[in-house]
């Protein structure tokens, strides 16, 4: 169930059953041609809401502001400072640790909110809080590797855009019809976790924003089966650190 959607007073009965909680977090930033502007935050929020489906756990609202500096040359893109998100988070853990919450679960979206995440979790006891992206499961990386091998790609991935054709609209590709640049290994190794250079050397590098990935590989029929897939594993992954009290 989604917090937003309930009252203080089921809220404080849900309390009485279960301490956990899911929090999504995703960007709001470019995706290449094909992919809506808010994609990371589509996926986390609807996995979450599926893996919430199944394990009966409580969805915080998603937090869709996060850093993504190397995307503002493209307009749309709202990124806020690593300092800013991690402090919003301490704060965020506080107050659902105040309500009695303690299992949080960070369920991400987008690579570059990783590192600030984790060290806002560190400042809290380790038990308490798990930070997982979508695409971290067996079960839905043997998909993408299925549905996509090497053209999953670093950003605007066929996966990720697959899953918001299934749960909001499909783009027609345009010049995103034409397979990206291939990347090498070497360099999807060295920028892992977004780490990408300043707006404008990012921009003409990657000009249609694609970075490795053939988005338009994606189909809604893939994403709701990635979608599944992610859920399910999440669903079960919440279980244990809900487990693990
Ligand atoms: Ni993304």
């Amino acid at each position: 169930m989604r917090l937003d959607q309930i009252t203080w007073q089921e809220a404080e009965a849900y309390l009485k059953r279960s301490r956990g909680i899911i929090l999504p977090t995703g960007s709001t930033e470019q995706h290449g041609p094909m992919g809506l502007i808010g994609t990371d935050a589509l996926c986390a929020q609807t996995v979450a809401e599926g893996a919430g489906e199944i394990a009966d756990a409580c969805v915080a609202p998603t937090l869709a502001y996060t850093p993504a500096p190397f995307n503002m040359a493209f307009p749309g893109t709202i990124s806020i400072s690593e300092p800013l998100f991690e402090a919003l988070i301490c704060e965020i853990l506080e107050a659902v640790i105040s309500h009695g919450f303690d299992r949080i679960y960070f369920l991400n979206g987008h690579g570059a909110n990783l590192a600030p995440l984790q060290r806002a979790a560190d400042k809290f006891e380790p038990a308490k809080t798990r930070i997982r992206n979508w695409w971290d499961f067996p079960a839905v990386d043997a998909l993408r590797r299925q549905y996509y091998d090497d053209w999953e790609g670093m950003h605007a991935t066929p996966s990720e855009i697959a899953i918001t054709q299934a749960t909001h609209r499909t783009v027609s590709p345009g010049i995103a019809a034409a397979p990206p640049e291939k990347l090498s290994p070497e360099y999807i190794r060295q920028h892992a976790g977004d780490r990408h250079g300043p707006p404008d050397q990012h921009r003409r590098r990657f000009p249609d924003g694609r970075v490795g990935s053939h988005s338009a590989l994606a189909t809604p029929e893939h994403g709701s089966a990635l979608l599944e897939a992610a859920a399910t594993a999440v669903a079960g992954d919440y279980a244990d650190l809900l487990g693990g009290r």
